[in-house]
């Protein structure tokens, strides 16, 4: 459970959810999050539920265990089918009383599972964020030809993001739909201005929507650049452009990589924000205005060991930064959104995860490239500040706590492999020719994919957005499923393209059917941490179903999917789930499909590049059978 902070005024630019110790001595004034905020915040118009949308349903233990039965099926032999079948008749009586809790809440709340989710898979999550959680988002590749190209290209991009910001602010942004159903938007709420607070055990998420500067990094200098005056007016290109000059100028010396914590593992972050805190008030000041600031902006030294390959080095950039020796010190990496701008043109950005999806992040990135291929003809306006540094004094504790951040990040950049590219064969289009679905159709391709490289089945997520509910963010997509398995084996046995055809349909009917269901919040896995909450909370035993294989081997994702659709050539990159598996995001696009592709190179079993060759071999083995049986129906 969540609160909003009692000390603040109402109506405070600033709104943070508390630690859990103070959630615990405030527990009678709880409800959910988010209305919460919402009554504190309603002069803002922010986390409402205005579109009056459905609440979150919570499945029926019957549906659940129907569908967790067949999914975890590619995983058993014969023996293990029959215990887990066992258990899960025991369960169905063991949850009674906690389905009752959780049907209590979903009616009392506006989304039964929205805190538990931002408590459980972000907020208490204590890996660093770098590498485990932060995605990277590559966009359209520049080419800068000297400081000045990409001095022009940041000021129009942080206009296009300022302006967006705007946008949202006015409910002036398009609103998404899946078919004809409206989505929930809050999380465009959440992007700009939101920064997550290292505390010990859990950290805290805070928004500041009124802030009106933004802070550019450079040699791990951090200034803050005022983007909107008071009058609401923002400067104009060429105004701009001169204070990043100014910035450029003013940030030759590389300073003490004090970004660098933002990488490290959540409590050792946590306990050296207080000593860095401590050194000065003025130390502490800095931290406040990078919190508060609306978005930052890197700007990047060239990446070490620059391999050619600019999807690849821009994947490893925009998740990572490149270590110690790169620019993952010129970040901060608390905060949502951190545009990355490479001498070279490599642009892209970082985000922190637990406010928003990728799909908002996605949208806005259209929006801002289009914004700079604009010619963005702005007045000048009244400057009210010029950028001003923000100082850090290190003494000798944070000077160790850098170095033993130093590490961290260091052994996580060498862990990482990425190998991200565009597949050129064919995009969505041809898929729809064949009447098939062109997410089902790649995410079989992947299931394949992982299948022909390791032999055996690969328990598979992919993200399925539960947006048409009032605050909804994501429910799993079980994409190994008994045709998937059926249908690799079919691919690599000689059989007659009908049967593969047949196979593969099978395999794509049965991973939609899985995803409509998930959307329309009907998966199994939320609800399953559903349960295990209430029992948690409750101090009711945990049905033995939870220390079952079936729920090991088929929990354990070693492909993490999802799709993160962009109308530009960009896509969205992140790190594996386990250390033996591999992350794939992918941006279906009308003619070519873009990846992002990673693995952990401390895995003998995994490589990001025999996953992309194999990858893209069984695309096109795919469109083949399909193109073949096509054609002999001529
Ligand atoms: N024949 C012809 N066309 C078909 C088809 C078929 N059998 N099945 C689907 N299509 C069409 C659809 O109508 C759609 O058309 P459009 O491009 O004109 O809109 C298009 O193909 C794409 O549909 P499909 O590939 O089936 O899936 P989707 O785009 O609906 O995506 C999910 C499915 C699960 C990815 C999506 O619902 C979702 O949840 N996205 C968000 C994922 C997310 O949260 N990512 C971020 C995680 S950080």
């Amino acid at each position: 459970m969540t609160i909003f902070s009692s000390e603040k005024p109402e109506n405070s630019e600033k709104t943070m959810i508390l630690s859990k110790p103070r959630l615990i001595a405030n527990q009678r004034k709880l409800i959910n999050i988010y209305s919460v905020i919402n009554n504190k915040c309603s002069s803002q118009a922010i986390f409402r539920n205005n579109l009056n949308l459905p609440h979150l349903p919570v499945p029926s233990v019957a549906q659940t265990t129907e569908k967790y039965l067949l999914s975890v099926t590619p995983f058993l032999n014969n023996e293990e089918l029959n215990k887990t079948k066992q258990l899960l008749e025991k369960f169905k009586l063991e949850t009674e009383i906690l389905q009752k809790h959780l049907v209590h809440r979903a009616k009392n709340t506006e989304n039964w599972l929205a805190d538990w989710w931002l408590t459980c898979a972000y907020l208490e999550y204590r890996d660093p964020v770098v590498v485990y959680s932060s995605p990277g988002l590559v966009f359209p590749c520049e080419n800068f030809e000297n400081e000045n190209d990409r001095l022009a290209y940041t000021a129009k991009m942080i206009l296009g993001a300022v302006d967006y910001k705007l946008q949202i602010d006015n409910d002036n942004i398009p609103l998404d739909k899946m078919g004809k159903d409206p989505l929930d938007m809050n999380q465009y709420k959440k992007i700009f201005g939101t920064c997550r607070i290292p505390q010990d055990k859990r950290d805290g998420l805070e928004f500041n929507h009124d802030s009106r500067h933004i802070v550019i990094a450079r040699n791990n200098n951090y200034f803050k650049l005022q983007v909107v005056n008071s009058q609401g007016k923002v400067p104009s290109v060429s105004q701009l452009v001169s204070q990043l000059k100014y910035i450029l100028k003013s940030s030759q010396e590389v300073d003490p990589p004090v970004g660098i914590l933002t990488a490290d593992k959540r409590d050792n972050w946590a306990k050296s924000y207080i000593t860095l805190k401590q050194v000065c008030p003025s130390n502490a000041k800095s931290v406040e205005e990078i919190q508060k600031s609306l978005f930052l902006v890197c700007l990047d030294n060239p990446m070490p060991e620059y391999d050619g390959n600019r999807r690849s080095l821009g994947s490893k950039q925009f998740i990572h930064g490149g270590g110690s020796r790169g620019n993952s010190a010129n970040r901060w990496f608390d905060k949502t959104i951190q545009f990355i701008i490479g001498q070279d043109g490599t642009v892209g950005l970082t985000y922190e995860h637990s406010p928003s999806e990728g799909q908002p992040i996605a949208v806005m990135t259209d929006y801002i490239v289009e914004f700079i291929k604009k010619d963005v003809n702005l007045p000048d306006t009244k400057l009210e500040m010029v950028p001003i540094k923000l100082p850090f004094e290190i003494n000798n504790a944070v000077l160790k706590d850098i170095h033993a951040a130093n590490t961290t990040v260091d052994d996580m950049v060498a862990n990482l492999d990425t190998d991200s590219f565009k597949f050129e064969d064919f995009g969505k289009d041809f898929v729809k020719s064949q009447k098939l679905s062109p997410d089902s159709f790649i995410q079989i391709a992947m299931q394949y994919a992982f299948y022909k490289i390791h032999r055996v089945p690969g328990a598979h997520y992919e993200s399925a957005a539960t947006r048409k509910y009032i605050h909804g963010r994501t429910e799993t997509i079980r994409s190994c499923s008994i045709e998937s398995v059926a249908f690799a084996k079919t691919m690599l046995q000689s059989k007659s393209d009908s049967d593969k055809v047949a196979a593969l349909k099978s395999a794509i009917n049965s991973h939609k059917k899985y995803s409509i269901d998930a959307v329309n919040g009907f998966g199994v896995d939320r609800h399953l941490l559903g349960l295990k909450q209430v029992a948690l909370e409750k101090k009711i035993p945990l049905p033995e179903l939870y220390q079952d294989a079936s729920y090991a081997r088929s929990s354990h994702m070693r492909l993490s999917t999802s799709q993160v659709a962009t109308k530009c050539d960009g896509f969205m990159v992140y790190a594996p789930l386990t250390s033996d598996g591999y992350g794939c995001c992918y941006n279906p696009r009308p003619n070519d499909i873009n990846f992002g592709v990673s693995a952990f190179t401390s895995n003998q079993e995994t490589s990001a590049t025999i996953y992309r060759e194999t990858l893209t071999s069984c695309l096109k083995e795919m469109h083949d059978i399909l193109a073949r049986s096509q054609m002999s129906k001529l």
